[in-house]
């Protein structure tokens, strides 16, 4: 670990008497730990956290913020609700922002959409979708599976919600310039487009509000005329909770995508096994454990409420501190080598989609989706192989995984 105290050296030119008490000198901020954007990280995402995770597991970034890298620390903040909120941000984010009981309600009315029952009702719209896509590609040709992954994600999330497929482009852009935004680090360019987003959730509300009785009978109505706590949703509710179900989640899908056919390219005896018609549940614990291995969602966020001591660091109340997910997933401590693939030996532990009281709600959806996708692909092919000519590219901090992911099928 770096040293990060202020040292007690005597400032050059300072005289002390025997016996005389040197003055209090100004503590400065102490030096960070790391550069969570910086070039090491930028040349190689999970190898930087690895790197971090064995030699500084507790580190402070420049901006002041602490990042957790182990498996055993991310565990233990993700599950104590009571040191560290979620509360992390000025602007209303449902259910993820709330803590205790606000976010318990919400959490409540946000599950019903993502029952079981609900999600198998769901999966034959998720897999048409998938095989229409699918049967547009060029066999044998190249593909992005990023952007793939990115067009089917618009796609069976406008089929779940009920959106107008003529939505798709904008909501593509949309996304393209959202990462593009959020790279940037220029509020202002992120707040313009947090809000052309709203707008577009926003007339789709009003549409079906406008509509009364003949709105379609789809899951964005049914949230419209939902009720949390007795009451009605405001629409600034409304419009946060669909925010968080397209404007992450698309992405999220998007990335986890070009994790998952990467991965296969690369290990043609996985995608050999996948092929060979194994059973849903053994599909989605490779797929999970495909994305323990390389996680695209890299971090969310907390700040503490106390102060709290982690890994014989001690954080005062009101410090912001991100649970790195990717590195956890990767900690020898508990996977030994991380990159050694075991599905079901590994899955108690898989912390993709989280834990504790925040753990992913959409976790069924997502799996669904990716299982679709991915069967659809490896339906109809008869490999998805790297292509040596196109330069894969990792996508930077804040995200993971790839940005473009060019592979070639068969
Ligand atoms: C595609 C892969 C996905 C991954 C890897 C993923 C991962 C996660 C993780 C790690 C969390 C925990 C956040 C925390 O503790 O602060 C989370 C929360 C959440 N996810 Fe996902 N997610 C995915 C897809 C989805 C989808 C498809 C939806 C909904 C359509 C969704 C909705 C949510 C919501 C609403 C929360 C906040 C829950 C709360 O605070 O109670 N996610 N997700």
């Amino acid at each position: 670990m770096t040293n990060h105290m202020p040292t007690d050296e005597v400032t050059p030119g300072t005289r002390l008497s025997p016996g005389a008490v040197a003055p209090p000198k100004a503590i400065k901020d102490p030096l960070p730990d790391w550069n969570p954007r910086g070039p090491r990280v930028r040349r190689d995402p999970v190898s930087a956290y690895d790197e971090m995770r064995s030699r500084c597991p507790v580190a402070r970034g420049a901006s002041g913020a602490w990042t957790l890298f182990s498996h055993a620390d991310v565990t233990a903040a993700a599950l104590d609700h009571q040191a560290f909120s979620n509360a992390v941000s000025r602007h209303l984010q449902v259910p993820n922002g709330f803590d205790e009981a606000t976010h318990t309600e919400f959490r409540a009315l946000v599950d019903r959409y993502f029952t079981r029952k609900r999600m198998t009702a769901l999966e034959p719209a998720v897999q048409r979708v998938a095989a229409e896509l699918v049967s547009q590609f060029d066999v044998p040709g190249p593909i992005d599976a990023v952007e793939v992954g990115a067009r089917f994600a618009v796609r069976a999330q406008s089929a779940w919600l009920g959106w107008p497929t003529d939505l798709e482009d904008e909501l593509l852009q949309w996304m393209a310039d959202n990462h593009a935004a959020t790279r940037s680090r220029d509020g202002a360019r992120t707040a313009e487009v947090a809000q052309r987003f709203d707008a577009i959730i926003r007339s789709l509300i009003n549409a079906r509000r406008e509509a009364g009785d003949a709105a379609p009978d789809d899951v964005t109505t049914e949230l419209l005329r939902d009720r949390v706590n007795g009451r009605e949703l405001t629409d600034e509710e409304i419009v946060s909770i669909l925010r968080n179900w397209t404007g992450g989640d698309l992405g999220s899908i998007a990335l986890c995508t070009g994790v998952i056919l990467t991965y296969l390219a690369d290990h043609p005896h996985v995608q050999a096994r996948l092929r060979s018609g194994v059973s849903d549940r053994e599909f989605t614990a490779i797929l999970d454990e495909i994305l323990r291995i390389d996680d695209p969602f890299v971090a969310n966020r907390r700040i503490t409420t106390e102060p709290v001591t982690v890994g014989g660091r001690e954080l005062a109340a009101g410090e912001r501190v991100f649970l790195n997910w990717t590195s956890a997933n990767r900690d020898p401590q508990m996977f030994g080598d991380p990159d050694a693939f075991d599905p079901l030996g590994n899955a108690p532990y898989n912390l993709v989609y989280g834990i504790g009281k925040h753990v992913c709600p959409g976790r069924l959806l997502a799996t669904l989706e990716l299982r679709a996708l991915t069967r659809a692909v490896l339906e109809t092919t008869a490999a998805i192989e790297p292509d040596p000519g196109r330069p894969r590219q990792r996508a930077l901090p804040p995200v993971g995984g790839f940005a473009a992911a060019p592979l070639r099928l068969r």
